[in-house]
């Protein structure tokens, strides 16, 4: 299929204080030099929070990770899973269209989705509120055909029941996931033979549809009141969930209150600095930033107190943390003492590059 931005683009993206704040403690989980990693998280958590990838979407995200545009955009165009165009507003309807579902009636539930929603995929409603599209194998191929809405999978799908569906989610509810006709999960449509000691005892519901119940989700975006992205290595605190965090200026993390800022030299000693690159997690920019902030020596960061790694975590812009989250101390204490490390000894053999 061709996958191309939308013709219809907004002027600018911009993540809620929320989600901007999850989206650095995902792109703090990676090496330095390694930011683009974070590109698929945060891709997905610009999706969730418009509903579809716009071009200054995608741009904002590369910019965010240094990365080309290009390289951003080969991404998000390449995963199905990006829609590059707006979506319903209620709910964006993924029909399996693969060999289960297709023998087993995907075609009558295209055509619920022509007839109540849009004659092409990818086209909203009248009222905007729903899309759809065909989509390959979703893997639930036992309880063809089925289709994915929001979060969940419903199943064993009927026209009748795909349509009323629509029509209970249009109408503010959110259908039960899960098998439609019955079943419990995929055990034979006639019931089980054998195996069935399960039975006795068992949950009203099979475990997806009944973390669905629960959290009744079906068709809710992620908008950052879930459980928020434990991040340890930024000062042993999980991020704040949106509605606590304190705006930027007067926002202090828990640890910064007692960081302290540790004695700094104007210059290496003897005009000799030690190799910080030695320190697994140290590449050329970290060991740049730690001279601009006057460390020079192992011994310097080996002798930190508490107080004055947490000054150093807070203030190693793009990169704060790391002094934490890669134990750097426990390193140099060893390099001070002459010693060497692993990935100093790798180092020293030039396997590091
Ligand atoms: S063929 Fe439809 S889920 Fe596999």
């Amino acid at each position: 299929m061709l996958r191309r931005l939308h013709k219809d683009q907004p002027d600018a993206f911009a993540f809620t204080p929320a989600n901007l704040a999850w989206a650095k403690g995902q792109i703090s989980k990676y090496p330095e030099g390694r930011q683009a990693s974070a590109i698929i998280p945060l891709l997905w958590r610009a999706q969730e929070q418009e509903g579809w990838l716009s071009r200054p979407a995608i741009e904002h995200v590369a910019d965010m990770l240094g990365m080309p545009y290009i390289r951003a955009l080969e991404v998000a165009t390449f995963y199905f899973m990006f829609q590059l165009q707006p979506v319903g507003s209620v709910a964006h309807i993924q029909i399996c269209g693969t060999l289960s579902c297709m023998i087993c009636g995907a075609e009558d539930l295209i055509g619920v989705c022509k007839q109540k929603i849009a004659p092409h995929a990818h086209d909203l409603s009248a009222d905007g509120k729903f899309s759809w599209e065909e989509v390959e194998c979703l893997g639930a191929c036992a309880n063809a055909p089925m289709a994915q809405i929001g979060k969940d999978y419903y199943e064993d799908l009927t026209a009748a029941r795909l349509a009323e569906i629509i029509d209970e989610l249009a109408a503010g509810r959110v259908p039960q996931p899960g098998p439609q006709n019955g079943r419990y999960a995929c055990e034979p449509a006639t019931g089980l033979t054998s195996l069935k000691d399960h039975e006795k005892g068992r949950m009203a519901h099979n475990a997806s549809v009944a973390a669905a119940v629960a959290l009744q989700d079906t068709v809710k975006r992620i908008d950052g009141t879930e459980v928020p992205l434990i991040t340890p290595w930024l000062g042993k605190a999980p991020a704040k969930a949106p509605e606590e965090a304190a705006p930027e200026e007067s926002t202090a993390p828990a640890t910064q209150s007692a960081a302290q800022k540790p004695k700094a030299l104007s210059g290496a000693r003897g005009g000799q600095a030690d190799d910080l690159k030695k320190i697994k997690g140290v590449g050329p920019k970290l060991e740049a930033l730690l001279h601009s902030l006057g460390v020079y020596h192992f011994d310097q960061i080996a002798g930190w107190t508490p107080e004055e790694l947490a000054w150093i975590d807070d203030n190693l812009t793009g990169f704060n943390g790391r002094a934490s989250r890669d134990e750097w101390q426990a390193q140099a204490k060893t390099l001070a003492a002459g010693g060497e490390t692993e990935f100093s000894a790798r180092v020293d053999k030039g396997d590091v590059y």
